[in-house]
């Protein structure tokens, strides 16, 4: 028997359907590892921070949190916001935290056409359509640079500054990141998304940047497009996607997109990679805590289940990563579908469906 492959993976579902979702993950995750024949053994550990655990102790996490994750193999994440906290604190007390300490200046978010599910894009039916986008996740205009002031002259007027951080060393990571990714798929396109037109230091520095690092990638076409002819292109033109690199908020708008178009917010996978493995990664779905549905036990756990599909990719355990993906694709083609992809499946149900089908 080959030796048994250990990884850590800290759980941390957080909010809202976000611990309903991982619940679902983790359940198809027990599977693999049961079926290893011993290979592989998954050593969780869960993390009950997030935004009950605000009201009890004043934080999103522990002081120390960042410290006693450091020494996971990788973080399985749920989603983090409840009405109970404003949203600026939950983001910036959890996820943004470890986002930015664990320096995972890489966000990967498949936008995946599964068999089954219609796509209110008309062309998903007859055009096989698949894209990437790759999200600068640690600068740009998530950075957290600014301040507000001048509340001393009274109600109404305060002002507030929040700037947007462009280095040429994390506009060039990112860009070689999503050049190496390009380069894997069969489709060999980077498109790069920018507003230089308007915004013209930030943004002008990233495409300099990306036409400087484009010369060492002769075999991968390339584009420059702005921001708002890309959002018409998700829609008019999406055949011609294969990798799309953008900033923060541009990527973060771009990929919801993506990910409605392909048929729901539910769908959407992510990885927030630290691509030196000095931290751990954390994999986590698209989507937020959903309030409007939490509880209910009708969320769509595929971006969960995809996303741990992207952790076992990235612990290069790629034949099992490979058995969810199929499995997510048998469950949509035989109908087996949540409501917000036109079924009547409830959690349990599509996630019991692709636990039998892998
Ligand atoms: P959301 O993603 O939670 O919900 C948007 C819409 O998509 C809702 O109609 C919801 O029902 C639907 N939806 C989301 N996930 C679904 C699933 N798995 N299955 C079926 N339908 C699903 O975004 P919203 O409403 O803007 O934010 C809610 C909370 O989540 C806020 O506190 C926000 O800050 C937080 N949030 C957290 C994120 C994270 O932790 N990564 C990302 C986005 C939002
Ligand atoms: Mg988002």
């Amino acid at each position: 028997m080959n030796a048994t492959q250990r990884f850590r993976i800290a759980a941390i579902p957080a909010d809202g359907v976000g611990r309903e979702v991982v619940a679902a993950g983790r359940a198809v995750l027990d599977v693999i590892e049961a079926s290893s024949g011993g290979t592989i053994a998954l050593h969780w550990q869960e993390f009950p921070w997030g935004s009950d655990y605000y009201a009890e102790h004043g934080a999103m996490m522990p002081e120390n949190g960042l410290d006693t994750l450091r020494d996971f193999d990788a973080i399985y994440f749920g989603a983090v916001g409840w009405p109970t906290v404003p949203d600026h604190v939950s983001l910036w007390g959890l996820r943004l935290r470890i986002c930015q300490n664990f320096d995972q200046w890489a966000n990967v978010r498949p936008v995946t056409f599964l068999p089954g599910i219609t796509s209110p894009l008309r062309k998903a039916d007859d055009t096989d359509l698949d894209w990437v986008v790759v999200r600068e996740n640690s600068e740009g205009e998530y950075a957290g640079l600014g301040g507000r002031n001048l509340s001393a002259r009274g109600a109404g007027g305060e002002v507030a500054v929040q700037s947007a951080l462009f280095t040429e060393v994390g506009c060039e990571r990112i860009i070689r990141f999503a050049f190496d990714l390009a380069r894997t798929r069969a489709h060999k396109k980077l498109s790069s998304v920018t507003k230089s037109n308007a915004q013209q230091y930030g943004m002008v520095l990233w495409d300099d940047t990306f036409r400087r690092v484009a010369a060492d990638y002769p075999d991968v076409e390339t584009e420059s497009v702005l921001v708002d002819a890309m959002a018409a292109k998700f829609v008019l033109r999406p055949e011609d996607l294969s990798v799309v690199v953008a900033s923060n908020l541009n990527a973060d708008i771009l990929s919801d997109l993506g990910s409605a178009l392909a048929g729901s917010l539910g769908l959407a996978a992510s990885a927030n990679l630290n691509p030196e493995r000095r931290y751990p990664s954390m994999f986590e779905p698209v989507h937020g805590s959903a309030p409007d549905i939490a509880g209910k036990g009708v969320c769509n756990p595929i971006g969960a289940i995809g996303s741990a599909a992207m952790m076992l990719d990235h612990l290069s355990l790629h034949d099992q990563a490979k058995r969810i993906h199929t499995a997510i694709e048998t469950t949509t083609a035989h109908g087996i579908r949540t409501r917000d992809v036109g079924g009547t499946a409830d959690t349990d149900t599509v996630t019991q469906t692709i636990i039998d089908n892998l």
